[in-house]
This record gives C-alpha cells, structure tokens and sequence, in this order.
C-alpha cells in the first residue's frame, strides 16, 4: 500500500480552483481559435494528460472529436525520456486532413512531444498544435512549439492531477511538489 498522499506532499503548487480556472480561460482561447475549424482532433497523451483532457475539453465549445495514445521511453528514468521514445498504444483515428490539438500533462526536456510530433505530422495531418497543462522551460533539452501552455513553473518534481508517483495519485484534484527526501526523483539519486 501506498502511504498517504500528504507524506509526499512539500506544497501545493496549484489548487484546484487556480486549476480550474486556468483550464477555462484555455478551453475558452481555443474554442475562438478553431471557432472556423472543421475537424478538430484532441489527442490526450496518456496516462497523465486524461484529467486535463476530461476538465479542458468541458470548456471547448467547438465539435471535437478525441483519441488517446500513449508512449513510453526505453532506458530511461520516470523523471526524463532522453529521446528514445515508442508508441504503446496508437491512435485509432485516420489523422490525416485533421486539425490535430495535442493535449499533454507536462512538457520537461521536450523529447517525449518532439517524438509525438515527428511522428503525427509524417501522417500528414492538415494541422498540429500542442496544448500542455504545465511546462518546465528551464529543463528543455529539444525546442518545442507550444501553442497553449497552463502554467509555466520551476524545475521542481510534481504530482496529481494526472502527474504520478509511481503510478499512484493521479486522482488528486491539485498539482503538489514532492518533499525531498520522500521520494526518490530518479535522476537525483
Ligand atoms: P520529457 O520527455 O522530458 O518532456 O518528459 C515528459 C514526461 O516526463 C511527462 O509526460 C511525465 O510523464 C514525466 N515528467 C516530467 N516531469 C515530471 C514531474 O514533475 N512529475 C511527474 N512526471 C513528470
Ligand atoms: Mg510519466
């Protein structure tokens, strides 16, 4: 058994209701956008963008359709992919000719969405924007486009709200920092 969340928990980064928030003000900024769009595609990187996807897209007032993949990195730590990148599980839709709008949790050094990106648009999709909850600018290895960003913060290990520790919390409804010591963030041990 896991212990409690709160062991793990140095602060709250962002509450929920900031959260919330946010992700309207988003879901509305890109209902404008695609406002004279057809064919919008959401695609949620899973595991941890399915909390995002679930709340943003109740704020897309545009017809949408969604699709989830989910990729993984070899040789690698949980903390960071080093560009190794594989599909585990592909999308089920034909993108190509559709407006594609990424939704992921967290862009770190950018190679998981670099690989996401390279292979999406060789299937020729009309468009590709990408839509991340959080990013860690400051830990960026690979330059990355991103067109809609949640919040940018600092280089600090986070969890919930999708984010996990071991695959545990994704349930909880805020984005907490982990207490150092609590948690062996792999690529600082
Ligand atoms: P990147 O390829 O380095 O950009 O890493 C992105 C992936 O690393 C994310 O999809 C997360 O799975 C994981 N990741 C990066 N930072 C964190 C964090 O602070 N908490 C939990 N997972 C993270
Ligand atoms: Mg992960």
């Amino acid at each position: 058994m896991p212990k409690p969340y709160d062991y793990y928990l140095e602060d709250t980064l962002i509450d929920q209701e900031t959260l919330q928030q946010r992700i309207a003000e988003l879901g509305t900024q890109i209902s404008a956008d695609y406002a004279n769009t057809e064919d919008l595609l959401l695609i949620c990187v899973l595991k941890g963008g399915m909390m995002f996807l679930s709340d943003l897209m109740r704020h897309i007032t545009v017809p949408h359709h969604i699709d989830f993949m989910a990729v993984s990195s070899y040789g690698t730590n949980a903390r960071q992919s080093t560009g190794a990148v594989r599909i585990e599980m592909d999308l089920h839709t034909d993108i190509a000719g559709r407006n594609l709008l990424i939704v992921e949790d967290i862009i770190d050094s950018g190679h998981t969405l670099n690989y996401i990106i390279r292979t999406l648009q060789a299937r020729q999709p009309a468009s590709m924007k990408i839509c991340t909850l959080l990013s860690k600018p400051e830990r960026r290895e690979v330059d990355i486009n991103v067109d809609y960003i949640g919040f940018e913060i600092a280089n600090k290990f986070v969890f919930g709200y999708g984010l996990d520790l071991d695959e545990y919390y994704r349930n909880l409804p805020f984005i907490g920092v982990v207490r150092p010591g609590a948690y062996a963030v792999p690529d600082e041990t």
